[in-house]
């Protein structure tokens, strides 16, 4: 698969198939909201749309026509209509808005087809691969509004995960002081974000850091020992969201009030002790951590625990070497609806032995979202920009729910630290003095 127009075809239809299988449900289904959070799937499903026929049929160009009358577009700006408002919008019924987004994928694969065999120096490759980050994203959120749906299982319990390992839950690994070169170039990476770019030397301190996410057995005992009601391992501001919105253990956790149970996309189940926590939010990690004796890593520290290899002296591609993320690597693409048991991927480790950093939780970590020193806008100058210097902390590594042809170690993901209907945990990282750590 050398030829760029077949990793572009297979990325836009893995997205796609992924969509449809969303959005496979009745219309009164589709255009449920279930919280101002998110949107109707069906708004999802026509917004798609709406973005690939801006980004690759119009090269960004609002002004130029679209395939849609502009009124009908203009429900689908991302920036323009909020999340709570959405489902009141005169939408696309669910059979139109699956005809559109046809039509527009069918004149992009023509597009497609006429690219040169290695994309082309005008970057529509890079546009095509934005436009299929996109597009999984958008499934992400969509599994996150179905997590939140009430009723019965609409998606089933999942696919199987490999079994995981006992005694690596609560243990760390030491990544040494010193440079490594953080981001990536387009060079490196032709399909990175211009959040990622461009690759720069850092320095980092000496720290560690866990070897797995902090698991539900984990946080379970903080909130036995009373972690919630502990003003001492709250921030100002994490003491004041807990108590406003009443914070007393992860979102889905003892559902009815039952003790030691979760529900999982309307499956309620024994919550299992050796899966990473996930549904918190930044100030319940920052609580635990600081319970924990600990802190949470910044995003730099995360990324060099997760890509550096120390001996060659070079960044890998992915924490385990080169090699595209498999099932045997990492639980992504969003099929098994959680995140796998602690020690489930010993092949997927980093140099430093860190584990499950691609895919299972996102991982709150420290870092507010700012740009890297050289940063330039790419085509859609929005994506980023806006949002750096706001009150957001990233989020790194991707969930189960990630799409793996999007997800690279230097992807940045950011919410608001009060958010917890994502795919989010944590895990534990300790400063060190060197030498001898
Ligand atoms: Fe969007």
């Amino acid at each position: 698969m050398t030829d760029v127009r077949e990793v572009l075809a297979r990325d836009l239809t893995a997205a796609r198939e992924r969509t449809l299988r969303l959005t496979d449900h009745d219309e009164p289904e589709l255009l449920r909201q279930h919280t101002p959070l998110l949107s109707p799937l069906v708004w999802d499903l026509a917004h798609i749309g709406q973005q690939e026929d801006l980004w690759l049929l119009r090269r960004g160009d609002a002004a130029r026509p679209g395939l849609l009358p502009p009124d009908v577009e203009a429900l689908y700006d991302a920036f323009t209509q909020p999340r709570a408002v959405r489902a009141q919008l005169p939408l696309l019924p669910p059979v139109e808005a699956r005809a559109y987004c046809a039509e527009v994928r069918g004149r992009v694969l023509d597009r497609v087809d006429r690219l040169g065999s290695a994309g082309d120096a005008a970057g529509e490759s890079f546009a095509v691969a934005m436009v299929v980050s996109h597009e999984q994203q958008h499934d992400e959120t969509m599994l996150q509004a179905l997590a939140l749906r009430a009723g019965p299982p609409l998606l089933g319990t999942g696919a199987p995960l490999p079994p995981g390992r006992p005694g690596v839950a609560g243990t760390s690994v030491l990544v040494p002081g010193g440079e490594f070169v953080l981001g990536v170039d387009a060079a490196d990476e032709p399909f990175s974000l211009d959040n990622e770019r461009p690759a720069h030397v850092v320095d980092v301190p000496a720290f560690r850091i866990g070897r797995v996410p902090v698991t539900n057995a984990e946080y379970a005992a903080f909130v036995a020992d009373g972690g919630y009601a502990d003003d001492r391992w709250w921030s100002g501001r994490g003491r004041a969201h807990r108590d406003e919105a009443g914070l007393t253990a992860p979102m889905y956790w003892g559902a009815g009030g039952a003790a030691g149970t979760r529900t999982r996309f309307g499956v309620v189940e024994e919550l299992p002790g050796d899966e990473p926590v996930q549904h918190v939010t930044y100030f319940e990690a920052e609580a635990y951590a600081a319970w924990a004796g600990a802190r949470l890593p910044t995003e730099v520290e995360w990324e060099k625990a997760a890509v550096w290899d120390p001996a060659l002296r070079r960044r890998r591609r992915f924490p385990w070497g080169d090699a595209e993320p498999t099932a045997a690597l990492a639980n992504l693409d969003g099929l098994a609806l959680r995140p796998a048991r602690v020690g489930a991927y010993p092949a997927g480790a980093s140099a430093y032995g860190a584990e499950q950093l691609m895919g299972d939780v996102w991982e709150w970590t420290s870092s507010d979202f700012t740009p890297w020193p050289g940063f330039r806008p790419m085509l859609y100058a929005d994506y980023s920009a806006p949002f750096f210097g706001g009150d957001h902390k990233v989020l790194r590594g991707g969930s189960w729910a990630v799409g793996s042809s999007i997800l690279r170690p230097s992807f940045r993901n950011w919410d608001h630290p009060i958010r917890r209907q994502v795919f989010s945990g944590f895990r534990l990282a300790w400063s060190v003095d060197e030498p001898g750590a």
